[in-house]
């Protein structure tokens, strides 16, 4: 195990070095641009723009060549190819365009088109209620999805494409590391675990498959865990879970007890540091003495790689406008300090766990045993 590595440093920039005046303000111009180029580039891959300029291959096409094959006109695709262009996305040779490196990566990076789907299908109507949200600490950029308190009394019921690409970006993440939580998971042999915020029971059912002696209870809000129950059953471990359906943000409501083992998984990005206090001391309490707590979850303050911080980071305003309205992707040092004033002690971090996840594991602060 990781003896805890700090990853975090005083000064945090994102700026690429040494930028002189007129470059630092073409960066501020392509900020200002963000949206349209956003937009353009989208357009390029989605109405296969992108993948004729690739069969095109070194020669390149002309917008008169692409118009023959394509859905757009003439006069959108220079538009679009041109935005496209000021972002070398794509080139252009004597009038004919081929791909960029940054274009190739359009085209067939799955962590690229997974968070391009996600934010037009899901964030990009609502982000416009941004400022708003982040006033009220509301998410009211959620109307543009439908309408529900939080996006999670909505999640099953989104409308097409906003609850595929919300599937799709949220399992990207968190399926990447599952295979790899079970060995520290499973080394102290739990034999009763809770998955909170259990969703489709993905987790779940991986940890039933690993250790047939294990009993796990779910808990989620009602209509997530319909889905989870499915899954459960399709799987054919139905009968050693139980489904515990539960809002956690009534922080009167308990949880079950006598537990070896709480997960989180991805699951307390969704809530306030107040109420993450709530349910850190409530999974204290449903503990075993040498029970652990385990927290999976994306920190970009533990990031090896910049790309990571900065889709997390950018990542936090689609919980202000969509999501819950106060919560966030977390720096691990708010986290810890929050469990560890609700009655948990850090005692592992393990990092670079799938994508971009780093697993925490708490006991009770008055175990005698980790
Ligand atoms: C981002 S998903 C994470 C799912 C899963 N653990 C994973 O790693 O993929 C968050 C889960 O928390 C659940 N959730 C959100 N707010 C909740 C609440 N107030 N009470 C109970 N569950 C909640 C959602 O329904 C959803 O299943």
């Amino acid at each position: 195990m990781n003896p805890m590595p700090s990853r975090s440093s005083d000064c945090i920039e994102f700026e690429p070095a040494r930028l002189r005046g007129l470059e630092a303000r073409f960066e501020a111009q392509k900020i200002a641009f963000g949206p349209v180029v956003f937009q353009c580039v989208r357009t390029a891959w989605k109405s296969g723009l992108l993948a004729q300029i690739e069969l095109a291959d070194q020669a390149g096409a002309t917008i008169a060549e692409l118009s023959t094959s394509c859905s757009l006109s003439a006069y959108a695709i220079s538009v679009v190819l041109e935005t496209a262009l000021s972002a070398g996305t794509v080139k252009r040779t004597t009038g004919r365009y081929t791909l960029t490196r940054v274009g190739d990566n359009i085209l067939h990076d799955t962590l690229t088109q997974i968070n391009i789907d996600y934010i037009h299908d899901v964030c990009y109507a609502g982000l416009f209620f941004l400022e708003a949200s982040l006033r009220e600490e509301k998410p009211l950029g959620l109307k543009a999805l439908g309408d529900w308190p939080t996006i999670y009394e909505g999640l099953s019921a989104l409308p097409e494409p906003a609850r595929t690409s919300w599937f799709n970006f949220d399992h990207h993440y968190s399926d990447s590391a599952f295979a790899s939580t079970l060995l520290p998971v499973f080394a102290n042999k739990p034999r009763r675990l809770m998955d909170i915020g259990a969703n489709t029971g993905k987790w779940s059912v991986q940890c039933l498959r690993h250790d047939p002696d294990l009993r796990i209870t779910l808990l989620d809000l009602p209509i997530q865990l319909a889905r989870a129950e499915a899954t459960l059953q399709h799987a054919g471990v139905l009968e050693r879970a139980a489904l515990y359906p539960i809002d956690v943000l009534d922080f009167s409501a308990p949880f079950p007890h006598s537990m070896d083992a709480v997960w989180m998984s991805q699951f307390l990005t969704c809530f306030s540091i107040d109420a993450i206090g709530h349910i850190f001391r409530r999974s204290a309490a449903c503990l075993e003495d040498g029970g652990s707590v385990w927290v999976l979850d994306t920190f970009w303050d533990r990031q090896k790689y910049d790309i990571a911080s900065y889709c997390l980071i950018n990542t936090s305003p689609y919980f202000t406008a969509m999501a819950s309205g106060n919560s966030k992707m977390y720096e691990s040092t708010a986290i810890i300090a929050c469990a560890e004033s609700n009655g948990l002690r850090l005692v592992e971090i393990v990092d670079d766990l799938g994508i971009c996840h780093s697993l925490l594991r708490f006991v009770r602060s008055d175990s005698r045993r980790i």
